[in-house]
């Protein structure tokens, strides 16, 4: 297997990038795809709701870690090293708050620009024979890091929100991703299509907005799933991902997030 590298985009704070990359990657888990996570954001989101979600499924336990991805990258170790199972099929690299040194490490390190872009490529390709995919979580910035993320990426999935009232940010993204990436660093990033994250407490400016994103984007560009917003989603901040068959309030997010999963297997024309 060569793993395919993905990562959910925005670069406003808040839109859900975390939620989703985490209920995606648990549910292709599910679906029996071995998938690796990768926390880029020093905040630790990621990392923190699935050792969550790890201690629940492991009886409680508290799970701590010994070594984050910043650590890995000084000391030039295997990544694989510091990966941890979260459930069945579903690994994580775990970030945390040294990360912010991340940028100070590529000035001193790498020279330039091309070198220092395709770091974190290069840092990864030897755990692609090991997953099917790879999703990179990362922080809503336009910087130097991120730019490494997106450069390790096969394909971007952007996550808009349609209470926005406009489709700006998702222009300026794309826009952003062309000409960096694209253009100039020869990127042969994809970008996978606009999922859409609706608000339903104003249906009409959702709909107005699904409709500008088909119009501006083009219908095969936005996904057929979309996510609604969901209280449940929010209890899973403080409690990880549960996942209770008679509980109807887990099941309509993993019913929401299988959808996404299963689509972007459709997307990919992966078996
Ligand atoms: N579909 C949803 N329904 C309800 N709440 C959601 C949904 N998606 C995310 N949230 C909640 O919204 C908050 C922000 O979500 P999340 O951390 O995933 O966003 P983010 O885009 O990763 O943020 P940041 O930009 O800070 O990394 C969290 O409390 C999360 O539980
Ligand atoms: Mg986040």
């Amino acid at each position: 297997m060569t793993a395919k590298v993905l990562s959910f985009l925005n670069f406003k704070g808040g839109v859900g990038k975390t939620s989703t990359t985490a209920l995606t990657s648990f549910n292709l888990a599910k679906l029996g795809y071995k998938v690796l996570t990768i926390d880029f954001d020093p905040q630790a989101n990621l990392t923190s709701l699935f050792l969550k979600t790890k201690s629940i499924s492991s009886n409680d336990e508290i799970i701590t870690i010994d070594k984050a991805l910043m650590s890995a990258v000084n000391e030039g170790t295997n990544l694989q090293n510091i990966v941890i199972p979260i459930v069945k099929n579903l690994f994580l690299i775990p970030n945390a708050v040294d990360f912010s040194m991340y940028n100070r490490f590529l000035d001193r390190n790498l020279t330039s620009e091309e070198e220092k872009i395709a770091f974190f490529r290069n840092r990864i390709n030897p755990l692609k024979n090991t997953y099917d995919f790879i999703f990179i979580d990362v922080p809503p910035t336009i910087s130097l890091p991120n730019d490494t993320a997106f450069f390790a990426c096969d394909q971007i999935i952007v996550v808009l929100q349609t209470q926005e009232r406009s489709l700006s940010g998702a222009e300026v993204l794309i826009n952003y991703l062309q000409q960096t990436l694209i253009d100039d660093f020869h990127s042969t990033v994809d970008v996978m299509g606009i999922l859409p994250v609706l608000s339903k407490r104003n249906a009409q400016v959702d709909e107005e907005i699904l409709n500008s994103a088909i119009k501006e984007f083009g219908k095969e560009n936005v996904f057929e799933s979309k996510i609604t917003i969901m209280e449940r989603i929010k209890r899973m901040d403080l409690t990880g991902i549960t996942d209770n068959d008679h509980d109807v309030w887990d099941k309509r997010v993993h019913k929401s997030f299988t959808n996404v999963a299963k689509e972007i297997i459709a997307r990919l024309g992966v078996e």
